[in-house]
């Protein structure tokens, strides 16, 4: 596939090398077109021997090959990675001083923007404006991830982790449908963990891939996406807000408050059951003589929660099974009892399901017929459940 790289004039142009050799080494034809101010961060070298196209940036330059018009034309995806606020303006407003410009105007495919800027600017109205109208016209606008600026500050305005860009853009490419646009979800991912004193815990293999797969997809099919992450290690999906928490009280917490504007609750976490009835505040020490037990009280089920006081919002609930026996069976139970929407069930045992990349499961569907779907990348799954997400919501 033919991949324009724009790149404009911020920090995080040296993210974008990697970003391109994610996609040579996929097999990508990539032409990458940089602003001038891009070039003060990163040179006209490197992007030319990483992607083994000449680089310009102007429309001057091999005139006779009419470059401002011929490249968009016969690009599969551009992606401008980092997208800054001036760029994102002139994007707005059509404007077509560069080669960059120029290029996204003669662009009929798909165009997805990686913003990277300062929260100030990521947030003031113009910019807000320009990436809605940039929105509304079909492009893909990345929110950025929050974190560590280039100064001390820290906020909204990071570029994503460049393969977590990759991913949408793949998805973009191979065809993603948008059919989650204008739609709020909430992704609950990973395993919470229970305090048994200041060094130990109850908790669960919960790796968070299933849950960031969820929330990476329904981003990429145009979603506004909040992930609530139990005790996950993994790189922020891209374009989703991350709430991190480590307890199954502050995931409820967390997955409630967004729940109550959100279209959609997706509780891929595996939640802890039950948690220790006292939590010691000092380490337990070792005693000679037989060790207390651990006495264990009852947590709340999130998911029944929801079920039990769905008001007009959520409109859709989906739930996980884990289950090591009687799948379909425990999973058509498990449906009911908790009152939601859809089911998810996958037989869990050791290598199955935690911290692999592929799953196979079934989506329960309340009043309809259950969808199989074969072992195969997480993604797979996360794209069944969006597909049986958006025929509910329509
Ligand atoms: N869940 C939840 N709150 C809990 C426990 C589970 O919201 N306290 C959610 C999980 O996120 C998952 C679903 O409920 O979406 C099923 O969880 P599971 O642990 O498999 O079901 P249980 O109700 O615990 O049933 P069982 O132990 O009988 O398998």
């Amino acid at each position: 596939m033919k991949v324009v790289l724009g790149v404009a004039g911020g920090i995080a142009a040296y993210k974008a090398c990697e970003l391109l050799r994610l996609f040579t080494e996929s097999g990508h034809e990539v032409r990458v077109v940089p602003t001038r101010d891009a070039l003060r961060f990163v040179g006209e070298p490197t992007w030319a021997a990483l992607s083994g196209n000449p680089v310009t940036t102007d429309v001057w330059e091999s005139v006779h090959e009419v470059p401002h018009v011929r490249i968009g034309q016969a690009a599969d995806l551009v992606v401008v990675a980092p997208a800054t606020a001036d760029l994102l303006a002139k994007a707005a407003h059509g404007l077509a001083g560069d080669l960059l410009t120029n290029t996204l105007l003669t662009a009929r495919c798909p165009v997805v923007f990686a913003p990277a800027m300062h929260t100030e600017m990521w947030q003031h109205p113009a910019t807000r404006a320009n990436v809605a109208t940039l929105r509304e016209r079909g492009a893909i606008v990345i929110d950025p991830a929050v974190g560590r600026l280039t100064g001390a500050d820290t906020g909204p305005g990071r570029l994503p982790d460049p393969a977590e860009i990759f991913q949408v853009c793949l998805r973009v490419l191979r065809g993603a449908p948008r059919d989650l646009a204008g739609r709020k979800v909430v992704v609950s991912a990973g395993g919470t963990r229970e305090a048994l004193d200041p060094v130990r815990f109850i908790g669960n293999r919960s790796s968070g891939l299933q849950g960031y797969a969820l929330a990476r997809t329904a981003a990429a099919r145009g979603a506004e996406v909040t992930v609530v992450a139990a005790n996950v290690a993994l790189p922020d999906p891209a374009g989703a807000a991350v709430v991190r928490v480590e307890t199954t009280a502050e995931l409820r917490e967390a997955v409630m408050a967004a729940a109550a504007s959100a279209d959609v609750v997706v509780m891929a976490a595996a939640v802890a059951d039950f948690r220790p009835a006292d939590r010691q505040d000092v380490k337990i020490k070792k005693t000679d003589g037989e060790p207390d037990p651990i006495r264990l009280v009852k947590n709340p089920d999130i998911l029944a929660e929801l079920g039990r006081e769905r008001g007009a919002y959520p409109k859709v609930i989906v739930g996980f099974a884990a289950e090591t026996h009687d799948v379909l069976a425990n999973g058509q139970a498990k449906l009911a009892r908790k009152g939601c929407d859809l089911l998810v069930v996958n037989q869990v045992g050791e290598h199955l399901a935690f911290g692999t990349p592929d799953n196979a499961a079934t989506v329960l569907v309340a009043g309809g017929d259950p969808v199989e779907v074969p072992r195969g990348p997480k993604e797979d799954v996360a794209d069944a459940v969006w597909d049986a997400v958006a025929a509910r919501l329509s």
